[in-house]
């Protein structure tokens, strides 16, 4: 796939208004993804398949699984991705994250769906993660709502906004982690990464 159709399918959902990470976000991802030569990637929310086609097109021995609950959204991506170069790379799951099991261990879990669920994620795939490899979640300041929470209006977005709050306060503080705050990329960015040891 030329990279002009990408740029179409990127185009198609910012026009639609799909959620899809932001460029400056997106362009860290892949700089960490080759800085890690990462290889193994989960993907929690796949919109139209945007971002694992990115990520697919950095190494051709980069394989990904990628989740998504929204039907229209997965016919999107699975069309997509089949008229793309990296068809056997990546495979869409249609289900909704919390009932994806998998034996599969990952270098990179890049969560990018219910904000409100990310400690929940994080409990969920913690296992899944290998002894290396870092979760990345994006949209930590959700478009700066994060710095005044007690005066967003609207009571489910305020609880939506302190739920992230909070995520990132109880992963700071659990000592089984590495923890790396990039507030000022994209919509916020948090890498998480399994504490070694110190013997
Ligand atoms: C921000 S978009 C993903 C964007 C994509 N990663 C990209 O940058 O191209 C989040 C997606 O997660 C999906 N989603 C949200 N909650 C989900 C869940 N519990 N299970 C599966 N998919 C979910 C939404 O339907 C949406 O398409």
């Amino acid at each position: 796939m030329e990279n002009a159709d990408i740029l179409s399918i990127k185009q198609k959902a910012l026009n639609e208004g799909v959620p899809i990470i932001k460029d400056e976000g997106l362009e860290f991802l892949l700089k960490f993804i080759k800085e890690k030569q990462a290889k193994d990637i989960l993907e929690l929310g796949t919109a139209v398949g945007y971002s694992a086609m990115k990520m697919a097109s950095l190494d051709k021995d980069i394989r990904i699984d990628t989740i998504e609950k929204n039907e229209e959204m997965y016919l999107q991506a699975v069309s997509n991705i089949e008229n793309s170069p990296y068809s056997n790379q990546i495979i869409v799951h249609f289900m909704p994250i919390e009932e994806y099991k998998t034996d599969r261990m990952y270098d990179l879990i890049f969560v990018d769906a219910a904000k409100a669920q990310y400690g929940k994620y994080m409990e969920q795939f913690l296992g899944n993660l290998k002894e290396d490899g870092y979760m990345f979640f994006d949209n930590m300041i959700f478009h700066g709502l994060v710095y005044d929470v007690e005066n967003i209006e609207s009571r489910n977005l305020r609880n939506l906004v302190k739920k992230i709050v909070k995520f990132s306060e109880m992963v700071s503080n659990d000592d089984r982690f590495d923890i790396m705050k990039f507030d000022n990329i994209g919509d916020g960015i948090l890498l998480l990464s399994r504490r070694k040891s110190e013997t």
